[in-house]
């Protein structure tokens, strides 16, 4: 049966299409000022490529997609068919679009920064607690009404203060976590990104200058040599690489090994990243072993085995899911589509705080192949 659509504005002089309804209105009223017709799918299942396509038709001249759909390069090349000029991602990582296609279609990809940097980073703090102190296992002993009085030895969990934990990938996402679990538990960081972050050394440089100011003991910030030298010190490892072919399955059997028998992995980057068999291995014969996961791999279904282990918290892939985040995120994928269909410049900017309220610049706020389709 066909999926069920609402359009806004029909009598918009362009047509863009939207895969999933999305929070809050300035996204919609952006895309109206740019005299767009807004078709939005009212269904909550992943739409298939011939969905799309179909949805897309004779004429669309653009899309608002989402992360669970696959925007291969035929799929580009129907929206380019269509007279389509115009996509945005409703996400930051975009490892399920082909930008190599877009890009060849004449398509820029659009996707949403900057909003969720902190957020992403509050729930792999959320997770690495939860995890480490056994937040779900305690609560749902309390719920199954086993608690008959307070014992000395109940749910004993991680200390975090003064001990270490490693990034990898420290870019935006996993630098706010770094900073967070620095400046908030006074753990030493360690992490590992071919690219050295210099802001965030600096920061705990500064930081641990403050807190020996005040008498206390000093933090330190190492960026290691390998991933596997953080695997081996660090007492909680959170992971913020991208997904591709270089990062598919980085932590396996071998590479858990490594860790510590009592260590904790966070993931929220992408469930791939982890190959989740081993990790349930590892996680049922290592019970002091900790994993807190925002994604799983074969999303939405976890492996066999995932959902029996106490040792492991599991969300369905709600760190960027706030209120403010997620409108945030509906904003700027509105904005680059209207941006792209009214000729504004394509940007590349980290700065998307002044797409979100009042008079937003003349401008998109974040194309990936900006560079690339000569724009930059
Ligand atoms: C993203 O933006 O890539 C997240 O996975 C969803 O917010």
């Amino acid at each position: 049966m066909g999926k069920e659509w609402t359009v806004h504005n029909p009598g918009g002089s362009r047509r863009v299409i939207v895969t999933k309804q999305l929070p809050g209105n300035r996204w919609l009223d952006m895309l109206v000022a740019a005299d767009c017709a807004v078709e939005v799918c009212e269904s909550d299942d992943v739409l298939s490529v011939d969905e799309i396509k179909e949805r897309i038709g004779d004429r669309c001249d653009g899309v608002i997609g989402q992360l669970t759909e696959d925007w291969n390069a035929d799929l580009f090349a129907k929206l380019a068919a269509a007279g389509g000029t115009a996509y945005s991602k409703y996400a930051v990582g975009y490892n399920n679009v082909d930008v190599a296609g877009a890009t060849a279609a004449g398509i820029p990809v659009g996707n949403t920064p900057g909003v969720l940097t902190e957020t992403t980073a509050e729930m792999a703090v959320a997770l690495t607690f939860a995890a480490g102190r056994r937040v779900v296992e305690a609560d749902t002993f309390m719920r199954a009404g086993r608690f008959h009085g307070w014992l000395p030895t109940m749910y004993m969990g991680t200390r975090f203060y003064g001990a270490t934990v490693g990034v990898i990938g420290c870019g935006r996402i996993g630098a706010a976590y770094a900073r967070m679990m620095v400046e908030g538990f006074k753990m030493n960081l360690v992490y590992f990104d071919l690219y050295r972050n210099e802001h965030l050394e600096k920061f705990v440089d500064d930081y641990s200058q403050l807190l020996v100011a005040h008498g206390e003991d000093p933090v330190t910030c190492r960026r290691l040599e390998t991933l596997e030298d953080v695997l081996r010190v660090a007492d909680v490892v959170s992971l913020h690489t991208v997904l591709d072919d270089s990062t598919h399955h980085l932590i396996n059997a071998e590479r858990l090994a490594m860790m510590k028998d009592d260590a904790i992995l966070v993931n929220s980057s992408r469930g791939p990243v982890v190959d989740e068999v081993a990790l349930i291995e590892h996680c049922r014969t290592h019970p002091d072993f900790k994993a807190g996961l925002d994604v799983v791999e074969d999303e939405p279904d976890m492996k066999p085995g995932l959902v029996g282990l106490d040792n492991v918290v599991v969300v369905p892939h709600i760190a960027s899911a706030t209120v403010w985040t997620r409108q945030g995120m509906a904003t700027l994928a509105g904005a680059n589509v209207a941006g792209i269909l009214q000729g504004y410049p394509l940007w590349q900017d980290d700065d998307v705080l002044p797409f979100l309220e009042g008079e937003a610049p003349q401008a998109t706020p974040s194309i990936v192949n900006a560079a690339d389709l000569g724009d930059l």
